[in-house]
């Protein structure tokens, strides 16, 4: 246990100087904290910084962000990605509001109980906001553990995350919890960096495993993954007489759920782009859709797929009626800016203004 105390003091030590002036970390707020660590589950800091504090301004309590409508909490989430974490939030806000009197709740179980409040998520608010000794292990902490204690096993591999998660729990200190544990955060973000730490200047020099085996960027493993599969999608920009466009919701759950799109969807194998996107315009809304002229064709990449998404200026024949899709409206070129979409829809419109 010596040399585990040692560890939480030098980590501690260390944070006190070096820490990086957060936002969050200004406060014991657990909502506030709550917000911030969703935010920061699959996103940079830096990104989040605005997110947070435009999010809190505008719903600066779990009873305001309860009585706000989704499509506006989507709409400040707009570009960060992952929906599904803005729609579990606005859900737990509910919940919050209705079975625990608008108080985040201070037990793991009742945490984890919540919409989108995983083991991570629940640890972190109970040891930043309510102080307790839990560890809160990360990307940037499993990296940092897995160096300091030469694990040489895959990271993806259950035991690997295991044993880490002792480790953490063997480390984590009763007192100062929060500090140890953004330490180990920090650290990670800008000493034990993915490529080139800066061995040097870490206070865990002495400690480390990896860096005694000069393996120190080589760790954490990773199993060998292929590529990303692709797939193609189309857009149909279909204007009315009054210079309005079609855009359509998608349904609230899966990818994207809840955001606003232009009608079209993916080509299936074989499939000519023009096709697709007759077929796949007539499936959601029942009109027919003709190509007059490409208008860009735009990528991007998401966890488990890339995609390339082909916008077509289109001529309709027919009235919208939502067949497959969840609503759909005519909007004018300056209210598009006032619904939720996905960062391809968006490079799509900023095609649409350059050509206007
Ligand atoms: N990543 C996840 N939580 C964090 C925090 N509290 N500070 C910095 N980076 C983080």
């Amino acid at each position: 246990m010596a040399k585990q105390g040692n560890i939480a003091k030098q980590v501690i030590g260390w944070y006190a100087k070096h820490q990086r002036p957060l936002p969050w970390r200004k406060t014991r707020d657990p909502y506030a904290i709550w917000i911030s660590e969703v935010m920061l589950q699959q996103t940079q800091v830096e990104t989040v910084v605005p997110y947070y504090r435009r999010f809190l301004s505008k719903f600066p309590d779990v009873g305001v962000l309860a009585k706000t409508r989704l499509q506006a909490v989507l709409k400040v989430w707009e570009n960060l990605g992952y929906y599904s974490r803005a729609r579990h939030i606005h859900e737990a806000a509910k919940e919050i509001m209705e079975r625990h009197n608008g108080r985040i709740p201070d037990s793991m179980e009742e945490l984890r109980r919540l919409p989108g409040i995983g083991p991570y998520i629940a640890a972190a608010i109970l040891c930043f906001a309510f102080g307790r000794q839990v560890p809160t292990v990360e990307a940037n902490v499993n990296r940092v553990l897995c160096r300091l204690f030469g694990i040489r096993t895959p990271l993806e591999h259950t035991r690997t995350r295991k044993r880490i998660y002792d480790v953490a729990v063997s480390l984590v200190p009763k007192k100062k919890a929060s500090y140890f544990n953004q330490g180990l955060m920090d650290l990670g973000a800008t000493i034990c960096t993915p490529r080139k730490p800066a061995c040097s200047q870490c206070p865990l020099v002495r400690h480390c495993q990896a860096l005694k085996s000069g393996i120190q960027e080589e760790l954490p493993l990773k199993r060998k993954k292929g590529p990303l599969p692709h797939k193609r999608m189309t857009a149909a920009i279909i204007m009315d007489r009054e210079r309005r466009f079609l855009i359509v919701q998608r349904p609230p759950r899966g990818l994207l759920g809840g955001l606003w799109k232009f009608p079209g969807g993916e080509c299936m194998a074989g499939e000519s782009l023009e096709k697709a996107l007759k077929r796949t315009v007539n499936e959601e809304l029942g009109i027919r859709a003709y190509v007059k002229r490409p208008l860009a064709s735009v990528k991007h990449a998401y966890t488990h797929f890339r995609t390339t998404l082909h916008g077509f200026h289109c001529r309709r024949v027919g009235e919208p009626e939502n067949l497959d899709c969840y609503r759909w409206e005519w909007a004018a070129m300056p209210d598009l800016a006032g619904f939720p979409f996905s960062k391809v829809d968006r490079k799509i419109m900023e095609a649409m203004k350059a050509m206007s």
